[in-house]
């Protein structure tokens, strides 16, 4: 018996690979490698000391899909396979809404025929849309999104729902990630984006190795405490712990249950700079450029839902976060690259 992986060489999923094998579960990994290198699959194998069946396969292909699941025992899927830039989704949304919506529906059209109806999917807080106060939690409203992305990772939510009314038998975690950051604390594995980071903490760090040459605070003018945007920053290794757990809740339920996974905490950029510069004796330099288009003030959750059903909650702090960011980018400037 194993757990499916999709999008397991990417940032999340790569962490939540080495989490599950930690936690005794057998995996099995499926990436098309879009946006992600083998090489981290190399690091999951040293850093866990296990080896695991992947295959190269597009979730969109439904014949590669079917051999996986032949060749393997599925009990359950953890579905982090799809394309995360809001910006680039503006430009290309029918490459979003194929790659995200349609490669969900064809693997859950080939679990179905298969017989394994348990699926864990990566959604977003950005679901809430802007409208609602923070802290945010799961009774309220979603689907005010601003941006095709956004709209994608609600699509899919309403999908899955769906399946659930019409077969008693799916059991559907929908997690809403804040916003992660940070990195294995080994330092061997980590985020790496392709180009100029469209992310916060991304960016700081390429700024701090000299990459590049400084950040842009975009706005200064918000409603909170020091007038720059206050988002609930989780590191990586929290958030793959929360998959455990979802996984193991999975298990044992059926029906559909949307889930926060953040810390309830909300840092400002300024406070995520300054915490990166103290807990990593670094320069991060910066200016105060104008506001970035589609930002809201404060977006931090509620995550009462997560510790009542799952019993998880974030244990790692801002410092963490900071110091495991920075071993995994002075380790490897590069990313995997080398
Ligand atoms: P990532 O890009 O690092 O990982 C996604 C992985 O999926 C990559 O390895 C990519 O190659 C693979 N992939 C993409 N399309 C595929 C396809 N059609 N078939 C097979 N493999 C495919 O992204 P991540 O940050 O690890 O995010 C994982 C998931 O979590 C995504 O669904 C993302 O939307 C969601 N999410 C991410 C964040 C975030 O800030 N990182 C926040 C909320 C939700
Ligand atoms: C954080 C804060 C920026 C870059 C996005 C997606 C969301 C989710 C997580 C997938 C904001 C400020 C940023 C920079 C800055 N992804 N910032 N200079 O926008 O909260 O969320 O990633 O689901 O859907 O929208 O994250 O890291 O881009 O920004 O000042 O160069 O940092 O304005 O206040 P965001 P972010």
């Amino acid at each position: 018996m194993a757990i499916l992986i999709t999008g397991g060489c990417g940032y999340i999923g790569s962490h939540t690979c080495i989490e599950m094998l930690k936690a005794g579960y057998e995996i099995v990994v499926v990436d098309n490698y879009y946006n992600s290198k083998p090489e981290a699959l190399n690091r999951i194998k040293e850093l866990s000391g296990k080896e695991f069946p992947f295959y190269e396969c597009d979730i969109r292909d439904a014949e590669g899909l079917r051999r996986v699941f032949r060749e393997n025992t599925i009990e359950a899927v953890i579905h982090f396979a799809g394309l995360k830039a809001v910006g680039e989704s503006v430009q290309i949304p029918l490459t979003y809404y194929d790659n995200n919506v349609s490669g969900t529906v064809v693997l859950c059209q080939v679990m179905a025929e298969m017989g394994c109806k348990r699926i864990i999917f990566s959604s977003s807080a950005t679901v809430y849309g802007s409208e609602n106060p923070s802290p945010l939690n799961e009774t309220m409203p979603v689907g005010a999104v601003t941006n095709p992305y956004g709209r994608t990772k609600f699509m899919i939510e309403g999908i899955l729902s769906d399946l659930c009314v019409s077969d008693p038998d799916w059991s559907v975690v929908l997690l809403r990630y804040f916003n992660p950051i940070g990195a294995h604390e080994s330092g061997h594995i980590g985020e790496d984006p392709n180009g100029i980071p469209n992310n916060l903490m991304p960016y700081i760090s390429q700024v701090a190795i000299g990459k590049l040459k400084q950040l842009s605070v975009f706005g200064n003018d918000y409603n909170t405490h020091d007038g720059t945007g206050v988002r609930d920053y989780i590191h990586v290794v929290d958030l793959a712990v929360g998959h455990v757990k979802a996984v193991d809740y999975a298990l044992g339920h059926t029906g559909v249950e949307a889930i926060n996974l953040g810390t309830g905490v909300g840092y400002s950029v300024l406070d995520l700079v300054n915490a990166f510069i103290a807990a990593n004796g670094v320069d991060v330099p910066y200016v105060i450029a104008p506001r970035r288009s589609g930002d809201v003030d404060t977006c931090y959750s509620d995550p009462t839902k997560a510790a009542e059903l799952l019993g998880w909650k974030a244990e790692k702090n801002v410092e963490d976060m900071c110091r495991d960011t920075w071993r995994w980018q002075s380790q490897n400037p590069k990313g995997y690259n080398k």
